[in-house]
């Protein structure tokens, strides 16, 4: 089945297939967001169908949610679950310490109560969002949609003062009107080229009123394994 892939796809499913390896009989299981996540549940889906895996999955978005129940996953809700074994996601960016940017699927806010509420972290990810410095990916910031463009000010001025290159706030757009998330905010995607000191510039967001959650995840991701388009797969 992999022969039909795009290099691309194919190292996406075998970061995914290799992750999933990770998860025993049990286990509750922080399902990811995105197109990599979803190879991750749909081999869940045969582990549990094919081999009687038992597990409860938590999944980051009602895309996720559905697909899992579609393939035969048990899900529970956070709060059900109380706390998470493991959970695996995808990643728009990770570097060599680590830290990541998510939200590019725009789940980053249940992404990141998810992943914190876990053991363990496993990112799944094609060998292409490996980065010398995080930035290049605009970074996601979820804000509550009342006064968003006072709060789109305020992250800009903010901007100003960070060792960041870029300073545009955009208005992720769906069609004609602004793209909502699962928690009913919107995301403006911070144009930055370079982000000098990622864990600053996370705090600095976060404080921000109207700001709910920026895509940086800093010292939450434990492992991240990497797919290439050959089918090679390595673990960092
Ligand atoms: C969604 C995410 C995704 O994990 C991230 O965007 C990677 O997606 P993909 O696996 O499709 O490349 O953070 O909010």
């Amino acid at each position: 089945m992999t022969a039909e892939l795009s290099p691309n796809d194919k190292a996406k499913f075998v970061a995914a297939k290799r992750a999933a390896d990770f998860v025993e009989d049990g286990m509750k299981v922080g399902l990811g967001t995105g197109s990599t996540a979803a190879w991750l549940v749909r081999r869940l889906g045969e582990m549990v169908r094919d081999d009687g895996l038992q597990i409860k999955g938590v999944p980051t978005s009602t895309r996720t949610a559905e697909l899992a129940r579609e393939v035969g996953i048990e899900v529970i809700t956070l709060d059900e679950a109380k706390w998470l074994d493991l959970t695996i996601d995808g990643a728009d960016e990770f570097d060599s310490d680590l830290n990541l940017i998510k939200g590019g699927g725009g789940a980053l806010l249940q992404e990141k109560i998810v992943a914190t509420a876990s053991d363990r972290m496993i990112v799944i990810a094609d060998i292409g969002k490996q980065v010398e410095t995080l930035g290049a990916f605009p970074l996601p910031v979820e804000v509550v949609p009342f006064g968003w463009q006072v709060t789109q000010r305020l992250i800009e001025e903010a901007l100003i003062s960070l060792d960041v290159l870029g300073r545009e706030a955009a208005l992720r757009m769906d069609g004609d009107a602004p793209f909502v998330t699962d928690e009913g905010n919107y995301i403006l995607d911070l144009h930055l080229n370079r982000i000098g000191d990622a864990r600053q510039l996370a705090m600095v967001l976060n404080q921000i009123a109207g700001v709910v959650e920026n895509g940086l995840f800093i010292d939450i991701c434990d492992t991240v394994v990497v797919g290439f388009g050959d089918g090679r797969v390595e673990l960092r």
